[in-house]
């Protein structure tokens, strides 16, 4: 660029200026005799009143995270079951944006950390953006949503002393044990992914694909699996990063695409025709169980690929708003409670986070989309649909309509049957994953990495965790245990318990003897 073709470099009303590094005062009469700032000085005063408010709230979970832009392929014929536009010809190509997450930690924590990875992917269709907003592992820790708030806040910070609390973490899963499978596969091998680009997603929750043409549809299941292989971190070599290298991932993924190496997935469904539900052995509306891949092949349905990293990481990743309820024709949710609540949780957010009209922004804007009912709001800059009329049934205004939806399940009066108690039920499936752990010599790590976790927590804790575990297998507690008995040989004296109760009427702390 010759120094002619130079940007002028002007204020944010764009008046050019002599020099950005400089502020205005008034000089002293003597010889160092200060200066005295201006309140004329335009300059200083943008500079300055601009940098406090750089900042939006951070997402409340799945704070940090990588993001990139690609597309994706449809490769296979699935017109016996849906009629969804994007997957409604093989080779069709969809412009996405995707952004992976940690949960627990803030924006500037550490990559290499045990956790669930946010996998959201924003597909700009050509009948409005759908957004897949699923995690790195099968099943989630609750399947009631009025318990979210709590999950997430007894993996955060304690209340009082401010870090991450094992004693808190444990006892909330203690007592709602519905969550011990994922648990399972968390402490087992998949929990600290070697890379973003080898990590599986999972939608969790039954959706349903379908044809508005008719209204039928079949209940769906959504796998994305990494072309490169799931790879994972052994516990002490992700310890070693988090310190040396804390942004590991995001600059491993950013770095992946810079040199062309563009990470890919398969998307595969688990298709399932309604009139099994009811006989299906596990409740498909339940987001702590998984479908068999015996009784529920994975269909291969279409390839992600990530290959253009943001021009600007906060405009186009720290803005994006992802929701599960952003969904387009032929695609609906499912009777489940979970899925319901996110649909309201992830827009309340982005009002919050980011305005009410984030859906504006480059990262969120659909493709296509007329919408004249929702009108004015801060920072209105799509021309704000003009004088169109913004009241429905306008005599002036000729619009066409969309399909209609897809049928809504029968099985929606059943919600009401969804609550946390706890059955043998529950145990049963993370009692298949010991068995697999066993046989692919994962046991002893897992009962390792509960152990390293666990261990912190206070001991009546400790023995509750014990209790949870032994009921998948009394071999899992007495694995858990075992490691347990060795931290405490190897120096278990200098340990220190966390401390999550706190003083209070009706709760013990630390030292009390009640
Ligand atoms: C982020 C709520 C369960 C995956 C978020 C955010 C909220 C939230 C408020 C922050 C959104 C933002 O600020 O833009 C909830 C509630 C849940 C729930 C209320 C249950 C009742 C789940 C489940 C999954 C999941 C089961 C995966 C299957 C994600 C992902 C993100 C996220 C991937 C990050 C999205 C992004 O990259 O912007 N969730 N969540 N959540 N959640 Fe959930």
């Amino acid at each position: 660029m010759s120094s002619n073709d130079a940007p002028v470099y002007t204020l944010a009303e764009g008046r050019p200026v002599q020099d950005p590094s400089a502020a205005t005062v008034l000089m002293g009469s003597k010889p160092r005799g200060g200066a005295l700032s201006l309140l004329a000085d335009t300059q200083l005063i943008e500079t300055l009143a601009h940098f406090p408010r750089e900042r939006i709230p951070e997402r409340v979970v799945h704070a940090k995270a990588a993001g990139a832009w690609g597309e994706f392929e449809c490769t296979e014929d699935v017109s016996d079951f849906t009629s969804v536009d994007f997957l409604n010809k093989v080779g069709k190509k969809t412009k996405v944006l995707a952004r992976i997450s940690t949960v627990a930690g803030e924006k500037g924590s550490a990559d290499t950390v045990r956790d669930i990875r946010g996998f959201a992917v924003k597909f700009f269709t050509e009948e409005g953006n759908w957004d897949f907003v699923g995690n790195d592992l099968p099943v989630f820790f609750i399947r009631d949503p009025v318990k979210f708030p709590s999950l997430n806040r007894s993996h955060k910070r304690h209340p009082q002393t401010n870090v991450p609390d094992s004693t808190m973490f444990w006892d909330f899963h203690n007592n709602n044990q519905e969550g011990v499978h994922c648990l399972m596969q968390l402490f087992g091998g998949r929990g600290i992914p070697a890379s973003l680009r080898n990590v599986n997603a999972f939608g969790n929750h039954t959706y349903k694909f379908g044809k508005p043409e008719d209204g039928t549809f079949k209940y769906v299941k959504i796998h994305l699996k990494p072309d490169a292989g799931i790879k994972n971190l052994e516990s002490d070599e992700a310890l070693r990063l988090a310190g040396e290298e804390p942004d590991y991932h995001i600059k491993d993924m950013y770095n992946a695409i810079e040199r062309g190496d563009y990470p890919t997935w398969t998307m595969y469904f688990q298709v399932m025709d309604p009139k099994d539900v009811e006989t299906y052995r596990y409740n498909i509306f339940d987001i702590t169980q998984t479908w068999s891949h015996r009784d529920y092949p994975l269909r291969p349905i279409g390839k992600l690929r990530l290959n253009k990293n943001p021009e600007n990481h906060f405009q186009d990743i720290e803005q994006a708003a992802f929701s599960p309820s952003t969904m387009v024709p032929g695609i609906g949710p499912s009777a489940d409670p979970m899925l319901q609540a996110r649909m309201f949780s992830y827009p309340d957010a982005a009002r919050y986070r980011v305005g009410p009209n984030y859906q504006q922004l480059p990262c969120n804007r659909a493709l296509h989309v007329y919408s004249p009912y929702q009108r004015d709001g801060p920072m209105r800059v799509d021309g704000n649909y003009g004088g169109d009329p913004d009241y429905v049934r306008s005599s002036f205004r000729p619009m066409r309509f969309g399909p209609p939806d897809i049928a809504h399940d029968e099985w929606a009066g059943k919600v009401a049957l969804f609550t946390s108690e706890v059955t043998d039920l529950d145990f049963e499936q993370p009692r298949d994953l010991w068995k697999i752990f066993k046989e692919t010599g994962e046991d002893k790590r897992f009962a390792k990495n509960v152990a390293a976790h666990v261990g912190k927590a206070l001991p009546e804790v400790q023995k509750k965790t014990i209790e949870m575990f032994s009921k998948v297998d009394q071999e899992v507690g007495e694995a858990i245990q075992r490691e347990l008995d060795e931290l405490e040989k190897k120096g278990g004296a200098g340990i220190e318990h966390d401390k999550a109760p706190v003083k209070g009427k009706g709760m013990r702390c630390k030292d009390s003897k009640d």
